[in-house]
């Protein structure tokens, strides 16, 4: 496959932008620069990068995205900044969107990809990858909440949530961790609001068998090797591995 070829497959910028960036020595492939749009490349074995940015040549692209708040989750929003203005250019595919969504004053853990299947996998309602946040409460933790989300919180509108788990943040009197295997609107949020509390911070500190990882500075996002997107769609981190990992944070 031509160079300019494997990489328009793979980033934002169009055959003529590439050329001109391949002919001012942005591309490397196996640590040389080159310069001819024409090389060929093989997507499995050479090692391609543009702006100092290893490229894919995976079939597939899975990034991970810390998010901040202030950024939607979606594509396009006008007047709004949005998740996809935190993933730079050379990680831009075409078809790259995000699985899920985080409010905009959510933070953490946001995947993004190119792959549908896998973006159906993890969001099917039947077998939904767990989700864990860490929140902050405005008012103390109440014990009570643990069995009442553990029975399946009714939400102002009627709506019932499937049963879930929730723990205090051991050491903190307003933080807790809860897991749900669903993603309704505003979800977590609104659960806290039935039980009489307000959610004040909520991070995405975990799904499936994957943390956020703790050197991922907010606002920065980084791609998934095959072991990890398999870690986050086949295994399950232990809550209580969490809540001492919340705790060791806080303290
Ligand atoms: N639940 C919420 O209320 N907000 C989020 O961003 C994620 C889950």
């Amino acid at each position: 496959m031509r160079l300019d070829q494997f990489l328009s497959a793979r980033t934002m910028y169009s055959r003529k932008k590439l050329r001109q960036l391949i002919g001012k020595g942005a591309v490397t492939v196996d640590g040389q620069t080159v310069t001819r749009a024409d090389l060929s490349v093989h997507p499995e074995k050479n090692s391609v990068t543009l702006n100092g940015t290893a490229i894919s040549g995976d079939r597939y692209l899975y990034v991970l995205l810390h998010k901040p708040k202030g950024y939607v989750t979606s594509l396009h929003e006008p007047g709004q900044k949005t998740v996809m203005d935190l993933i730079p250019l050379e990680l831009c595919r075409k078809d790259l969107c995000p699985v899920g969504r985080l409010d905009k004053d959510s933070t953490g853990m946001l995947l993004l990809t190119d792959d549908g299947q896998l973006a159906h996998q993890i969001m099917a309602v039947r077998r939904h990858t767990a989700k864990f946040y860490r929140v902050t409460l405005a008012r103390p933790w109440e014990d009570t909440y643990r069995e009442q989300i553990a029975a399946g919180i009714t939400l102002a509108d009627g709506i019932r949530c499937q049963p879930a788990q929730a723990e205090k943040v051991p050491g903190t009197d307003r933080d807790a961790l809860i897991c749900l295997r669903e993603g309704k609107y505003h979800q977590v949020r609104r659960m806290f609001a039935a039980m009489g509390n307000h959610v004040e911070d909520l991070e995405r500190v975990a799904m499936g068998g994957l943390k956020l990882p703790a050197d991922l500075p907010v606002g920065k996002c980084r791609t998934l090797c095959q072991k990890d997107v398999q870690k986050l769609v086949k295994e399950e981190i232990e809550f209580a591995e969490l809540l001492q990992n919340c705790r060791e944070v806080s303290s």
